[in-house]
């Protein structure tokens, strides 16, 4: 049996492919979670497995899995991938990569006709992203049991259409979940960060995901003219708001190692001659150790009390995630780290600052990452960028990290 190899072009030539589907002028990729964007670069990639012989399943969230049979079909499955789904001002990489990798592995094991003895699947996880129906990592949280499938299931996006209907809408959604004993779950993924690139590093060997909280907040003060109100007595929601972006910042900026942002901010009644008197917005906060992250939290209730006692609004604020920082797997650790290594490859052990899927899936079953830089850091970001070398040195080392856990009996 010759050492299979990944192609390199044929990596790049199949990511370009996928990323025409949903591409936007600005040179990204908007495809929102079971959009018929979505569903399109679904399809497609069903049929580059069927074309490789896999057998595909749906589970009842809509995670799609690819199989490739191994000598034993009752052993517990080697699973890698990532998610189709990008963000509104996406990148060709986020979750692209992680998916088409395990593609490229799949069938660079079928060029050099080798049959491990695990069954190896390919998967792809359903609304990893989490910006159309929150909270993120949706299909791998169910997966994993930490959400359950009708509470999956009814979460309604901005315009009040629920999941569950369109996954039925794009002919995603199949029935079980979780019922899948996984040896090992690796995902190659962009860093997303600037580390790699700063270091001259083509490999990080991710150790574990920062935990994280997301927040909805709803301000409510009172519309009233812009004109004819004094200054004296307003109840502007927009200035609460203003008020609390700026205490998030100075929060996370005074915690280490800690980030915060809002995202989202919609004002009503959003009219030029009107003080606004609701504010709906997203916050989130995020930190490796799970103690300093709760204090930020502390910190933010305290803002939100006391700003809206200052500004005479009201505040409901809601949890929306609450994610424990997390552990990769040691001794898949060490698989990609020896793998990296084998290929003389540049690798430092790195802690993501973005989530992904395997943190989920590392609730349930042995998981670790493999990082590649991307240029500038930047992701979430149509100018998101990433050079065909190191998307193949990735994948080669995935490639390597999933044949050793195959045949580890
Ligand atoms: O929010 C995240 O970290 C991921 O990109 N969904
Ligand atoms: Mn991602
Ligand atoms: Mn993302």
């Amino acid at each position: 049996m010759r050492q299979p190899k990944i192609d390199a072009q044929r990596l790049w030539d199949t990511l370009m492919a996928l990323a025409a589907i949903g591409a936007t002028p600005g040179g990204g990729v908007c495809r929102l979670a079971l959009s018929d964007d979505d569903r399109r670069a679904r399809d497609q990639l069903v049929r580059w497995c069927e074309q490789a012989g896999c057998r595909i399943e749906t589970d009842a969230v809509g995670n799609l899995f690819a199989r490739r049979a191994g000598h034993d079909p009752r052993a517990a499955v080697v699973m890698s991938g990532s998610h189709l789904d990008t963000q509104p001002n996406g990148g060709r990489f986020d979750g692209a990569y992680g998916v088409i990798a395990a593609l490229e592995v799949l069938r660079a094991l079928d060029d050099a006709a080798v049959q491990t003895a695990r069954p190896f699947e390919l998967v792809v996880w359903s609304n990893e992203e989490g910006t159309r129906f929150a909270p993120a990592m949706m299909g791998s949280m169910a997966f994993a049991g930490l959400l359950g499938v009708d509470e999956v299931l009814a979460r309604t996006d901005a315009d009040g259409l629920r999941y569950g209907d369109e996954l039925a809408r794009i002919g995603g959604r199949g029935s079980g979940l979780g019922n899948r004993r996984i040896a090992a779950y690796f995902e190659a993924h962009i860093e997303q960060g600037p580390v790699l690139e700063r270091e001259r590093c083509t490999i990080g060997v991710v150790t574990g995901g920062q935990g994280q909280r997301w927040y909805d907040l709803r301000l409510t003060g009172q519309a009233a003219h812009a004109g004819s109100t004094p200054m004296a007595g307003r109840r502007d929601a927009l200035v609460g708001a203003a008020r609390l972006v700026d205490a998030l910042r100075r929060i996370a900026e005074a915690q280490p190692g800690g980030v915060a942002t809002v995202g989202e901010l919609h004002i009503a009644p959003n009219s030029r001659n009107v003080i606004p008197g609701e504010v709906r917005m997203t916050l989130e906060l995020r930190h490796p150790d799970d103690r300093l992250r709760d204090a930020m939290d502390a910190q933010l209730q305290r803002a939100v009390h006391e700003t809206t006692a200052a500004e005479g609004l009201q505040a409901e604020l809601k949890t929306v995630l609450v994610q424990p920082a997390t552990a990769f797997d040691p001794t898949l650790v060490a698989r990609v780290r020896a793998a990296a290594q084998a290929e003389g490859l540049t690798h430092r052990d790195i802690v993501s600052g973005a989530a992904h899927d395997a943190i989920a899936i590392a609730r349930v079953a042995p998981a670790a990452m493999i990082f590649v830089p991307c240029a500038g850091g930047i992701s979430h970001n149509e100018a998101e960028s990433a050079t065909p070398e190191d998307l193949a040195a990735g994948a080669q080392v995935l490639l390597r990290a999933v044949l050793g856990a195959c045949d580890d009996e």
